[in-house]
């Protein structure tokens, strides 16, 4: 039999084959690297466009208090003072920013004290808590004797409830 190259024809198939892999390789590089990957590094750029282009969820409490000026100014006085108004209320970057005409709805206070005063073994000790069931009346509706944004340490007695007659 007529070999040109000998017993070496077999390398250049494999050569043949290792040119294939690496074009198919550098295709679909070409189609699955996103533009603009590289030119800072390990990084893709247009990455800080998208977070830039994403609008805040939280507005932060120092734009609350450019439109409502009560609440923050109880809050600062009291045992809240550190806590945030959106942790509260929920995020509200888009009610402050204007963006939307629906009134937040107020949090009720029912549900919304325990999800940090309920009691717990696995809460601090110096954190107040309260097993609703056994504080006060036992009714659970915090917002009849404490004040949101100032609860008093020792608060005056619940409203009267009226006399039932005879
Ligand atoms: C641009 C001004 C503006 C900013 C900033 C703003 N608010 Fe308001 N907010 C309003 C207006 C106006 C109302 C509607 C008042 C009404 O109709 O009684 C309102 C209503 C509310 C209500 C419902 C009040 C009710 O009577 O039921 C809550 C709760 C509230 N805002 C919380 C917040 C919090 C928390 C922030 C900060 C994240 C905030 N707001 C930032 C203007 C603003
Ligand atoms: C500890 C939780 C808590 C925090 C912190 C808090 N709020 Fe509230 N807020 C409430 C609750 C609960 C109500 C509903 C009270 C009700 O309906 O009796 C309320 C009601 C309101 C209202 C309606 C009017 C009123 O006074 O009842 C506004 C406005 C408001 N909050 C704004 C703010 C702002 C601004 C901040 C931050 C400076 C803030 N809140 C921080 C729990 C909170
Ligand atoms: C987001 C968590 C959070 C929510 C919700 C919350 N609180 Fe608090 N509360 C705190 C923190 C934090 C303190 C301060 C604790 C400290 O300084 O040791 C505090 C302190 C207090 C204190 C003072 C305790 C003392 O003797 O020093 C009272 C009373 C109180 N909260 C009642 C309430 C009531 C009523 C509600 C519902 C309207 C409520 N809290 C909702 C986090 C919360
Ligand atoms: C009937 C009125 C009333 C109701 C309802 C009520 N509290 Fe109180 N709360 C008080 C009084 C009075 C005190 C102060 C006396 C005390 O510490 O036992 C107090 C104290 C607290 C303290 C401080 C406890 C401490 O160890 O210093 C926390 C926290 C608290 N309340 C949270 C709540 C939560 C959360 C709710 C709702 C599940 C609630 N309260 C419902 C009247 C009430």
């Amino acid at each position: 039999m007529n070999r040109p190259f000998g017993y070496a024809t077999h390398l250049f198939r494999m050569a043949g084959l290792f040119v294939a892999g690496i074009a198919a390789f550098l295709v679909a590089r070409a189609i699955f690297v996103p533009k603009g990957f590289g030119e800072l590094g390990h990084y893709r750029t247009s990455a800080l466009d998208d977070v830039r282009a994403q609008k805040p969820v939280f507005a932060g409490r120092a734009a609350c208090g450019d439109c409502h000026t009560d609440e923050p100014e109880r809050l600062k006085s009291g045992p809240h003072a550190k806590v945030g108004c959106e942790a509260c209320h929920g995020a509200l970057g888009a009610h402050a920013s204007g963006e939307t005409d629906v009134k937040p709805t107020r949090p009720d206070p029912a549900k919304l004290c325990i999800v940090c005063h309920l009691q717990s073994v696995s809460k601090p000790a110096t954190f107040k808590q309260v097993d609703p069931k056994d504080h006060m009346d036992g009714s659970g509706n915090c917002g009849v004797c404490h004040d949101p944004h100032s609860p008093d340490k020792e608060p005056p007695a619940p409203p009267a409830q009226e006399q039932k007659k005879p």
